[in-house]
């Protein structure tokens, strides 16, 4: 023990990334346990930026164990170009774990993904089509190619055939892609496990080794609860739980080990694809939240939706995860904005109101948010490292959010900057990295 878990709390692109990288610091290992590459995340180190949508951010902290759980879709070509980006930076990937239980994502996964797209027409469900979908539909029906797989030629072949061939109506279209023939598949693929083979290992054992000497370590999650598969807004969900509940399956750990569960939020809230967000703004004042916060994907670089803090669906959020801390990312966004809105409750069809986050799905898709309006502030708060340095009015901002939600805030994001932040206090000391070491004269 300590195992912090740290999750997205609204639909992805909380800023997770960045609060991984703040906190791997002083954590052994960091694990990713659910998702895959449809996830994304930008760390700027000593000007350098650095783009990441496999390995956790910690691999920048030279033989940091860093580990791709079981609960994880990893598609290879993918995970070799982003070792190969970091070893062209001179970056150490010596602590890279991959498990060797972790489904791959296969050319016929991305084709599909693709295709159901296409097939859905206007009732898509914006996937970044990475494959993530099928390739865990595939490890639900048992047709899935692990990653130790790819280590032996005559299963891989074996297994492509046999996960490939009930597919051959739905590839129709796709039936002369040379990227299809069992033969090619099977050598690619077996190239790319020669490729990832010293990384390869036994996840599970390596977190408990780490936890029982009493080691932090770091569950990362990908997307948020909202995208969760079972608690979000089924079917604009990604495909795996994202709930910190995930880690335990996905990494391979018992709730037991489990301390601390933080969340991210944004300090309002966006979501990209398809699917209900009653809180929206789908206007002038949306547009200028998306330009101030940067709210392009990573991934895919859609522009994202925005809309004011759903404070709803976050103390939900909250609940569903068990948080026992809440991070504010890029409240500095929200500078210049004479008053905000907060919802604090839905108003759906008929006049229902709805304090809680509905569990109907015609009842969320119809909600409109209705909302608390607080007094907003002028000042460039980038440069505030304490929650004094902050105005007035962002503070009584932060403590409405807190209140509400019913967990303390632990981490505040005031700009893109790794020492742009304010630790508000609340019970986080363990996590804390170290002061920064003054400039050399
Ligand atoms: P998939 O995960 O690619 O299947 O996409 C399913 C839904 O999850 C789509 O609405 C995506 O936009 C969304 N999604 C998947 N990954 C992320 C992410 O990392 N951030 C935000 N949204 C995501």
């Amino acid at each position: 023990m300590p195992g912090l878990v740290v999750v997205g709390a609204q639909w992805g692109d909380e800023g997770k990334g960045k609060v991984t990288d703040l906190i791997a610091e002083r954590a052994d290992v960091v694990i990713r346990y659910q998702g895959g590459n449809n996830a994304g995340h930008t760390i700027v180190r000593d000007d350098e930026v650095y783009k990441f949508h496999l390995i956790p951010s910690g691999i920048l902290y030279p033989g940091k164990l860093c580990l791709i759980g079981n609960g994880v879709v990893v598609d290879p070509k993918v995970m070799i170009e982003e070792i190969a980006g970091l070893h062209s930076r001179g970056v150490d990937t010596s602590g890279l774990r991959i498990s060797a239980n972790a489904h791959v994502i296969m050319p016929y996964h991305l084709l599909l993904d693709h295709a159901g797209e296409a097939r859905l027409g206007k009732l898509q469900i914006g996937t970044t089509r990475r494959g993530i979908g099928p390739c865990y539909a595939d490890k639900a029906a048992r047709l899935g190619i692990r990653v130790q797989d790819l280590l032996d030629e005559k299963i891989l072949r074996k297994k492509i055939y046999t996960a490939m061939e009930p597919k051959r109506q739905s590839l129709r279209p796709y039936a002369k892609d040379p990227a299809l023939d069992l033969h090619t598949m099977t050598e690619e693929y077996r190239t790319y496990g020669h490729q990832l083979e010293r990384f390869i290992d036994d996840t599970p054992r390596v977190v408990w080794e780490a936890l029982d000497r009493d080691s932090v370590v770091v569950f990362e999650g990908a997307q948020g609860a909202l995208l969760d598969i079972d608690h979000g807004t089924y079917p604009f969900v990604t495909s795996s739980n994202t709930v910190a509940g995930a880690a335990c399956a996905g990494a391979g750990v018992g709730p037991r080990q489990i301390d601390d569960v933080w969340g991210i939020a944004k300090a309002y809230t966006t979501r990209v694809g398809a699917g209900p967000f009653p809180s929206e703004l789908d206007d002038e004042l949306g547009d200028r939240i998306r330009e101030k916060g940067g709210e392009y994907g990573t991934t895919t670089g859609r522009p994202r939706r925005c809309g004011w803090l759903d404070l709803v669906a976050l103390k939900y959020g909250a609940r569903i995860n068990g948080l026992t801390g809440l991070v504010v990312t890029k409240l500095d966004a929200l500078s210049g904005i004479a008053e905000l809105g907060l919802a604090v409750r839905y108003k759906g069809p008929e006049d229902a109101e709805f304090e809680e986050f509905p569990y109907h799905q015609t009842m969320v898709h119809k909600a409109r948010a209705d909302y608390e309006m607080l007094p907003g502030w002028e000042e460039d708060i980038g440069g505030a490292r304490t929650l004094e340095d902050l105005p007035q009015a962002a503070r009584n901002y932060l403590d409405f959010i807190s209140d509400f939600v019913g967990v303390p805030i632990v981490l505040v994001g005031v700009g893109p900057g790794r020492d742009q932040v304010i630790w508000t206090g609340a019970d986080s000391e363990r996590y804390i990295p170290a002061p920064a070491a003054p400039e050399a004269a």
